[in-house]
């Protein structure tokens, strides 16, 4: 089933006078259970692309689709509502927030969603749990490493049992170890609870494990392999 499907889709960012095309004509459909590389340069538009699909972002032209139903017509509540409900996204430099525990961290968007702190408790130590951190739960974000910084994101992004989880760059500054670890963790989460992942990446280290890659280059999609 597909779950995410873009079509066309243009990204311009105004600069005061000059226009910054990062992303030109991105045609994409996205599948349930895929786990998907998008491989790029730098400024090649990998994070843009994401953003448009974790609806953190729109489109300056073009369509995206969620579940068959078209975003661009819908009202900023119901898109706000979606995103909490089908999606997981990890942000490029971790956002967890300092001065909050791993727990708390992990906690925090089931608790945006209304759920009570004891059940948000309980689930968010099973997915701290999932990722090999529950003896952290109490430690703040700088009492971390790089990696478990990562794996707590992850656990975050897991915790309202999103469709799909995007990540944006999830093992850059992590070393080997770390990367692998993280790897390791986004298959098996893809192979035993089907979770669909797409991740950016120029991490030659991971490539040979997805599923799929895209490839963009310049704003464009310039090849889409299966593997
Ligand atoms: N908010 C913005 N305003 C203006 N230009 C932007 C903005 N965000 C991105 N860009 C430009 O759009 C292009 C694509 O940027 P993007 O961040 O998507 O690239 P990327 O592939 O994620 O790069 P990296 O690997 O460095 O994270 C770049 O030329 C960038 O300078
Ligand atoms: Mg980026």
């Amino acid at each position: 089933m597909i779950i995410t499907e873009l079509k066309d889709v243009h990204k311009r960012y105004h600069l005061g006078e000059t226009q910054v095309k990062a992303l030109c004509g991105v045609s994409l459909s996205i599948a349930e259970g895929d786990l998907i590389a998008v491989w790029g340069a730098s400024g090649s538009g990998k994070s843009t692309l994401l953003n448009i699909i974790g609806l953190i972002d729109e489109p300056s032209s073009g369509t995206l689709k969620l579940n068959g139903h078209e975003v661009g017509e819908m009202p900023d509540n119901v898109k706000t509502d979606l995103r909490s409900r089908y999606m997981g996204f990890i942000f490029q430099n971790f956002n967890l927030m300092p001065i909050l525990t791993a727990l708390e961290n992990v906690m925090l968007p089931l608790q945006v969603q209304g759920v009570s702190a004891a059940e948000a408790k309980e689930k968010a130590l099973n997915c701290l749990q999932s990722v090999g951190m529950e003896r952290f739960a109490l430690h703040r974000p700088d009492k971390l490493s790089g990696g478990q910084r990562q794996r707590v994101a992850i656990a975050r992004g897991l915790v309202t049992e999103p469709k799909l989880l995007i990540c944006d760059e999830p093992t850059a500054n992590l070393d080997f170890e770390n990367a692998e670890r993280v790897m390791d963790l986004m298959c098996e989460l893809n192979q035993k609870r089907g979770i669909t992942f797409l991740f950016s990446t120029h991490d030659t280290r991971l490539i040979d494990r997805v599923k799929r890659i895209v490839y963009l280059e310049d704003g464009t999609i310039v090849k889409d392999e299966r593997a």
